[in-house]
């Protein structure tokens, strides 16, 4: 691959100004992010169309057109001081590798889907969009490249692994109400602090899920009413965003947030091009380890409206952090993934028996 790819995260990771990626979904920072690599995908000889919700989709012109499509990609927003491959590396990858395959049998199609982080919302808003009503003619499959995000690549030993499902999600508000009053003035036995509600509730949540294997809950953004250092708070609103190995343990939590939350069931990945992905990391003699994500992916969106989908992670450092500017994955282990991504493109967009 080159270096091509590094440089083309490095061109997206600088939009915004930094520290870390900041093109939250719904900016204009997202919105360059897109204008810049549709102009790659032009260079690329693909055929670049942007749908009804923003998402980018670029066609490389299969020689059977007629057959159903095969698509990467992933999404190029990012989290407030993100990292440099969370959802980028997706698309600049899958780019890459259908780039160097030229034209096969089936269409190949690279996606930028818009805002799957959801920073303000319940995430994936593009992916949802695409398949609202059904993805028609529903492409043969959809393989998304991304960092694991997590250590255990890295504590197996291995630069890439295979997914085999996506963790059940629910994400939503809570509102707690108090009522206003002076600061220095209130008796403490006499104060209704929605703050201190609140606070409970945080750690209520944060107990829950302690107690539930595989089950985390996280409240990232908390809105004080008035906003005064010198008025007892009034109102509250906290986010909750929930998630858990399956939809069982994930209502074990979500059954102490007061309000209705927005639910992404777990999702399986597809067999047959998760099989592709294996035996290609087992062509190349690499381990062929496979895990659960724990993060939320297009891939999911796109797997559970009905689309043969499947993920190839790459063995995050530091730890396996990310939604931070501190996530890195290894130059060597991103040009394997691409790779082993345009191997696994290259035999599903060759098959031509449906
Ligand atoms: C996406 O990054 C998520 O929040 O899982
Ligand atoms: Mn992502
Ligand atoms: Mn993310």
């Amino acid at each position: 691959m080159g270096v091509r790819v590094l440089e083309r995260l490095n061109r997206l990771y600088a939009i915004g100004g930094g520290p870390g990626a900041n093109r939250l979904g719904g900016t204009r920072e997202e919105d360059e992010a897109h204008e810049l690599v549709a102009g790659w995908m032009r260079q690329a000889g693909l055929e670049v169309e942007v749908d009804g919700a923003g998402n980018l989709v670029g066609r490389l012109h299969g020689r059977r057109p007629e057959l159903p499509e095969v698509w990467t990609g992933s999404h190029l927003d990012s989290v407030p001081n993100g990292g440099r491959f969370d959802g980028a590396l997706g698309v600049v990858g899958g780019l890459e590798a259908v780039e160097s395959l030229g034209q096969r049998e089936r269409t190949m199609v690279v996606v930028a889907f818009r805002d799957e982080e959801g920073c303000t919302g319940p995430g994936c808003r593009g992916s949802r969009s695409l398949c609202s009503g059904g993805l028609e003619p529903v492409p043969a499959a959809f393989v998304e490249l991304h960092v694991e995000q997590g250590p255990q690549l890295a504590e197996a030993g291995a630069p890439l692994g295979v997914v085999t499902g996506i963790a059940a999600t629910a994400r939503g508000t809570v509102v707690f109400e108090g009522h206003e009053g002076h600061a220095g003035t209130t008796p403490m036995s006499l104060r209704d602090d929605a703050l201190v509600t609140a606070a409970e509730f945080v750690l209520r949540l944060r107990n829950a899920a302690a107690g539930v294997d595989g089950a985390v809950a996280t409240v990232g953004r908390l809105a004080v009413e008035p906003g005064a250092s010198n008025v007892i708070p009034s109102r509250v609103t906290v986010s909750v965003d929930v998630r858990a190995p399956d939809d069982e343990r994930l209502e074990q939590v979500a059954a102490v947030v007061p309000a209705e939350l927005a639910r992404g069931r777990a999702v399986a990945m597809s067999t047959t091009p998760t099989t592709v992905l294996l035996e290609q990391l087992a062509s190349l003699g690499l381990p062929t380890v496979e895990l659960p994500s724990g993060a939320g992916h297009d891939a999911g969106v796109l797997a559970a409206a009905g689309v043969p989908a499947a993920m190839l992670f790459v063995r995050s450092l530091n730890g396996g952090i990310s939604h931070s500017p501190d996530e890195l994955s290894a130059d060597e282990d991103i040009e394997l993934a691409v790779e082993v991504l345009k191997g696994a493109l290259e035999r599903l967009a060759s098959a031509v028996d449906d």
